[in-house]
């Protein structure tokens, strides 16, 4: 023992920081390996509280230690004797005690000709000395975590497959439950599977992204290169920018994530997650089934068309994982089947289906149409058009719609089906005397057919009428069964979970009867009162004006689910009150008021430095990612101002007012409506003016509330002088003038890094810009807060010259607006 001791003794005073492994040059406990350019780091570490050594590869320029690759994770070593070396016969082995516990097992024929090093991709190869020829690198066997420039998927000539298992815990490194691996059966997949469980998977590779991960594409950030070839299948990511910090990993908790690396905060953020709700979960609706996540709060399980429910009483209890089986008497086989198109949609599992990349969609649909098991079809490349053919010859499975980023899948349906589902033909009325034949010879055959019918319905019901108690008693039992106490109690319960209903007299007593000293403020949706529960638990209650569309039911329905969504950035609803005809929503109280209270007063706001300012900006930012991606309910917020952000003992912004849009009856998730809710000032051009409204409204409305922030001034009342400019296009003016410094809030006194400043000035330009298709997306935006990659140019943004209409309206600015027609 003694002899350990003092080997890491003496090895400690010469910490190699070299980036070669070779006989002569081991790597011992305590020495740490650097890459040339010094990105990464090697040595021995353990992991938590474990005291068993591993060796471990990090980043080198993060501050918190971050293990992405770990040599021996299977086998640890439990004192400090680990040595890591080339051996005699030229592999890289890891001893122990100078007992060999691990080695690369490559047959090497001249020895002592090959060295190990650690690259500046984080990849630790073992090559010829000679030719460079690689022998083994550590990229092909990945632990837990994807780096760039990392390969993950099938080597088709060898047979190898990298793929990523999680750690056992954060404690042990060892192969874990969770895997994300490639399937290269029919179209290549890679699921996330829980031991041989599949849990979630990314669906092919459409030319431009994963058919199930629609909001990951390529962007100025990254280069997504998908290969399918002979030779192999395969996915590697790059950084446009390697000056910044980016992984994907599998967790503990059985996530995919991609986290970035953000400088200013000193921590890892969460830039994407999967599998994010219940839709993504693998087979959730079962074979035929469709999931929607937006359905809310009805079941989101659907049957593709010409399907029906396998089991009807699983799915009134709300488990789809039986399915949908094909409506009976369906006849699919030259009897006049077709297509019918199922929009935007998350195509099924391709494990089993063929996939013809030369085939145009014409040839596909007619190869799917004359083979009888042919189930559907879709287009297997959606890059520059849809070529290429994906057909099913079997069940449809794990399919689910999206809002925005899906694919169109052509389902099989029969004759019947195929006309309740097909819009008329425009073409066949330019031919007027074949349509007027056709509607004639067309009348006086369903004047034939009803007349007999009716003969007939009449002849038959007389026979028909000692059967009718018969029938009524099965409807009655039926529908019984539907009602049952059982069924009502579990889907209730599965609702109110998470709400909590108060009574009147509560809340009234809490609010010293809604008294005006309680009162708090005004907001667009009714008055706020401040309030204090029996158990000494301060709340807010908004007492809902009764403009509110909605019935009872409806109501609560709405809340329970807002009531589901809790970040950290969001303010938490704890519960309503419904009574005699009152409705109200019961929040957590913050102290400090919201954002408005501070930023746009003289005083208030010089205590908000630049540092604070940062923090509140980057809490509103991930509040509302959370509200567009992560939540199950997409919500679009719709009217996002400083009044509408919140601010916590600790400063922290909390976003309000979120989901009202849905309570108050305006529940589609992208659209267009003739009632706007929002702020005039906050409002994107397309959503004030045309009633469009999208997730780019809201970046519209978190541009303004960035540029309030870092300027202290309100966008819709600020004017420099006499010229015809609000908030937005004087620092349009100033930034293409090169003096956007000019606009920062004075009272931060130069405290400020004006580079950073500058960024977030232009993100804040980015997000306003007059085209919506232009504006960042909100995990964009929380990428260029983050991190010093490249940003585009802004364009000209929306708004920036006063109108006379703009003029009247910044008198009713601080106003919600919720009752404007437009169109
Ligand atoms: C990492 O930091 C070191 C100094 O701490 C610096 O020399 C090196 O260039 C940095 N490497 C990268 C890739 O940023
Ligand atoms: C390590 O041990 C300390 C004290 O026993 C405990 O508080 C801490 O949570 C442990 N850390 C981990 C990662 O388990
Ligand atoms: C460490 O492992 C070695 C070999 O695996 C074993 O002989 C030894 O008893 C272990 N020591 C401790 C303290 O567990
Ligand atoms: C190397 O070979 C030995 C013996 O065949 C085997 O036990 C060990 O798992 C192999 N190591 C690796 C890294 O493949
Ligand atoms: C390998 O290198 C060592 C030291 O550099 C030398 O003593 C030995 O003879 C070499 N062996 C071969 C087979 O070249
Ligand atoms: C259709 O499926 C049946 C049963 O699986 C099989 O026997 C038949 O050959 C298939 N027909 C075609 C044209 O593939
Ligand atoms: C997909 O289509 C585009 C445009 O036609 C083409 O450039 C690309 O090579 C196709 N991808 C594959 C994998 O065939
Ligand atoms: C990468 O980012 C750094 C830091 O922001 C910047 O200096 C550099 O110019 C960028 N490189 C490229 C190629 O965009």
């Amino acid at each position: 023992m003694f002899f350990h001791y003092l080997l890491l003794f003496l090895a400690l005073p010469y910490c190699s920081s070299a980036d070669t492994i070779t006989p002569n040059q081991p790597i011992r406990d305590g020495d740490v390996l650097v890459s040339p350019a010094a990105s990464f780091a090697l040595g021995f570490f353990s992991p938590g509280n474990s005291t068993l050594r591993y060796v471990g590869l990090w980043f080198n320029n993060v501050s918190e230690k971050t293990v992405v690759w770990v040599l021996n994770r299977d086998l640890p070593i439990n004192d400090t004797s680990g040595v890591l070396s080339v051996s005699s016969t030229g592999n890289l082995v890891l001893y122990h005690r100078h007992t060999p516990i691990w080695s690369t097992n490559v047959s090497i024929l001249s020895v002592n000709a090959t060295v190990a090093q650690l690259l500046d991709t984080g990849n630790l190869v073992l090559f010829e000395r000679e030719s460079r020829r690689v022998l083994w690198q550590g990229f092909d066997y990945p632990t837990d975590t994807m780096l760039p420039n990392m390969k993950l998927g099938v080597d088709r000539r060898t047979g190898l497959n990298r793929f990523l298992s999680s750690w056992k815990s954060p404690e042990d490194p060892g192969t874990g439950d969770y895997s994300f691996k490639i399937d290269v059966n029919g179209s290549p997949q890679f699921f996330l599977c829980k031991g041989t469980d599949r849990l979630w998977r990314t669906g092919p590779w459409n030319g431009l992204r994963w058919s199930g991960v629609p909001e990951m594409i390529n962007t100025f950030i990254f280069h997504i290169n998908f290969l399918n070839t002979p030779d192999e299948a395969s996915v590697i990511y790059t950084l446009h920018n390697s000056s910044f910090f980016s992984r994907l990993m599998v967790d503990g908790s059985g996530h995919v994530q991609r986290k970035t690396w953000h400088e200013s905060g000193h921590q890892w953020m969460g830039f994407w997650s999967a599998p994010k709700d219940d839709c993504d979960n693998y087979g959730r609706c079962g074979p035929y089934g469709s999931c929607n996540a937006n359905s809310a709060p009805n079941f989101e399980c659907t049957c593709l068309p010409g399907f029906q429910p396998k089991s009807p009483s699983d799915w009134y209890l709300r488990d789809g994982s039986a399915g949908c089986v094909r409506k009976a008497g369906a006849k699919l086989c030259g009897s006049g089947e077709g297509f019918v198109k199922v929009r935007s949609v998350k195509i099924p599992d391709t494990s089993e289906a063929r996939v013809e990349m030369s085939m145009g969609m014409e040839a596909c649909r007619e190869e799917c149409l004359r083979n009888c098991n042919c189930s559907g079809y879709t287009s297997a490349n959606v890059s520059g058009g849809e070529s290429g053919c994906v057909s099913w010859h079997g069940v449809l499975m794990d399919t689910r719609d999206y809002t925005e980023g899906g694919q169109d899948l052509f389902v099989r349906v029969d004759a019947a089906v195929l006309a309740e589902n097909t819009e008329r033909p425009k073409g066949i009325l330019q031919k007027k005397w074949l349509l007027a034949i056709l509607v004639i010879v067309g009348a006086v055959l369903l004047f034939f057919i009803v007349s007999l019918a009716c003969r007939f319905i009449r002849k038959k019901r007389k026979d028909k009428a000692r059967q009718r108690g018969l029938e009524i008693s099965f409807i009655s039992s039926s529908s019984l069964f539907q009602g049952s106490p059982a069924a009502k109690k579990h889907d209730e319960s599965r609702r109110n979970s998470e709400l909590q209903f108060f009574d009147l007299g509560t809340i009234a007593a809490a609010t010293r009867n809604f008294s005006f000293a309680n009162k708090l403020g005004q907001g667009g949706f009714g008055p706020v009162y401040k309030g204090q529960l029996p158990s000494g638990q301060e709340i807010a209650v908004k007492r809902l004006s009764s403009t509110s569309r909605q019935g009872t039911e409806e109501f609560k329905n709405e809340v329970s689910l807002i009531a589901k969504l809790q970040h950290r950035n969001l303010v938490r609803l704890l519960g309503c009150c419904i009574e005699g005809g009152e409705k109200m929503l019961i929040y957590e109280y913050l102290p400090n008021k919201s954002l408005d209270f501070c930023i746009f007063d003289e005083t208030k706001r010089s205590l908000l430095d630049w540092k604070k300012r940062f923090e509140i900006i980057l809490g509103i930012a991930r509040g509302i990612l959370y509200l567009h991606q992560d939540s199950r309910l997409r919500i679009i917020h719709r009217d996002l101002k400083a009044s509408n952000v919140l601010l916590d003992a600790e400063m922290n912004a909390k976003i309000s007012d979120f989901g009202m849009a849905r309570i108050f009856g305006g529940d589609q998730i992208e659209g267009n409506t003739s009632r706007v809710v929002g702020t005039y000032g906050y409002m994107s051009p397309e959503y004030a003016m045309e009633g469009q409204f999208s997730i780019k409204s809201d970046v519209y409305s978190f541009g303004i509330l960035l540029l309030e922030i870092i300027t202290g001034r309100k966008n819709s009342t600020y004017y420099e002088d006499n010229s015809s400019q609000n908030l937005v296009g004087h620092v349009w003016k100033l930034w293409r003038e090169d003096r956007a410094l000019d606009v920062i809030d004075p009272s931060m006194e130069k405290t400020y890094p004006a580079d950073e400043v500058l960024r977030c000035i232009q993100i804040g330009l980015l997000c306003v810009q007059e085209c919506a298709t232009d504006r960042p997306t909100m995990l964009t935006i929380i990428f260029m807060l983050g991190n010093n990659s490249t940003l585009p140019s802004p364009q000209q943004p929306a708004f920036v010259i006063k109108t006379t209409s703009s003029q009247g309206v910044s008198s009713v600015n601080e106003v919600t607006v919720s009752m404007v027609e437009a169109r």
